[in-house]
């Protein structure tokens, strides 16, 4: 595409996601936690405009929480595409703007969308293609759940999170997302999941105060309703859970007290998103879905209603145009 002046511009949508189930399986000798995860996309997107300039790269971006230089993934992705096209030193010309919508420090995976449609846009402006394999190399060097963002849709994740298998698209549903007035750092969600296994592990073993320790963790499950169970009958449902909601709840209370009021809502599933703060309903229609964000925007928070979509929907939306 070329804009009014005739310069090259790419529109790529960047769309978030959800975790529909999130267990932690052994910790690694990288420094990360294996996981078995479900990512499932929306359709609330970030929008990254991208067009040719003269000089050094530069990212503009409407939310003044969000950085704008090179600590940002999307200059990061930049700046690999840059050296896999073949060119030398710093990327140069090309600036890209970032229209958020997706919340900061929210598990809804912004940030890495951002650098997957950096990757998909960024080869197209600087003209020359970006080989898939190229692409996903690049992704699971930005962070663990980048590579998801290449395809989205519905798709079981393994490992990092980065060995990916597509799932069948689930029926559309109808999410409400509720945010927070907080943000949690996903090194933090982490590190507080380690602390409080171990710390679960050592009552364990003095059976005196296991119970007690056990019992204060296990209060903000996300829990699956019955009527959930045809919808969603293709997946794993008795498993479905996040591993790090306890541990987050355990240092913010509200987490839990939303995935409760969420439920007495009628949301078929509800519970945190990856490492939060935002916590998800799934609902069965927009009108109850809309009812629900209604009843839990109070406090500082505020809640947003989407939809969840397949993969060819995700491919439609994160073509650069
Ligand atoms: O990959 P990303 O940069 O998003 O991860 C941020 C931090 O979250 C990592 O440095 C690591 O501490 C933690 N993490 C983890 N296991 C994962 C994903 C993230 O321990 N599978």
């Amino acid at each position: 595409m070329a804009n009014k002046q005739g310069r090259a511009t790419a529109t790529v949508h960047a769309c978030a996601k959800i975790n529909l189930t999130l267990r932690l399986t052994e910790a690694r000798s990288d420094g990360y936690h294996g996981l078995r995860t479900i990512f499932q996309s929306l359709a609330l997107h970030d929008t990254l405009t991208m067009w040719r300039t003269r000089g050094p790269f530069r990212i503009e971006c409407d939310d003044p929480g969000c950085p704008t230089d090179r600590t940002n993934l999307v200059w990061r992705a930049a700046a690999l595409v840059w050296r896999a096209i073949g060119r030398r030193g710093e990327p140069r010309g090309a600036t890209v703007r970032i229209t958020k919508r997706i919340p900061l420090q929210s598990g809804l995976g912004g940030g890495s969308s951002d650098a997957a449609a950096a990757i998909l846009g960024m080869g197209q402006l600087w003209g020359a293609a970006v080989p898939r394999a190229v692409a996903h190399r690049i992704a699971t060097r930005l962070g663990a759940d980048v590579a998801f963002f290449l395809d989205g849709g519905t798709a079981l994740g393994l490992e990092r999170g980065d060995l990916l298998f597509p799932l069948l698209d689930l029926a559309p549903a109808w999410v409400t997302l509720v945010i927070p007035p907080f943000g949690v750092s996903t090194k933090d969600a982490y590190q507080w999941f380690d602390e409080d296994d171990a710390l679960a592990q050592r009552a364990q073993d003095s059976p005196s105060t296991g119970e007690g320790v056990r019992g204060g963790l296990g209060g903000a499950r996300g829990v699956l309703a019955a009527s959930a169970v045809a919808r969603y009958r293709q997946l794993p449902i008795g498993e479905f859970r996040n591993d790090l909601q306890a541990p987050v709840a355990a240092r913010q209370p509200d987490i839990a007290r939303i995935v409760r009021t969420l439920r007495r809502q009628d949301a078929e599933y509800a519970a945190m998103s990856g490492s939060g703060s935002v916590v998800f309903g799934i609902f069965g229609s927009r009108a109850l879905a809309v009812r629900a964000a209604r009843k839990l925007a109070t406090a500082g928070r505020r809640a947003v209603v989407t939809r969840t979509i397949g993969r060819a929907a995700y491919a439609a939306m994160s073509e650069p145009k």
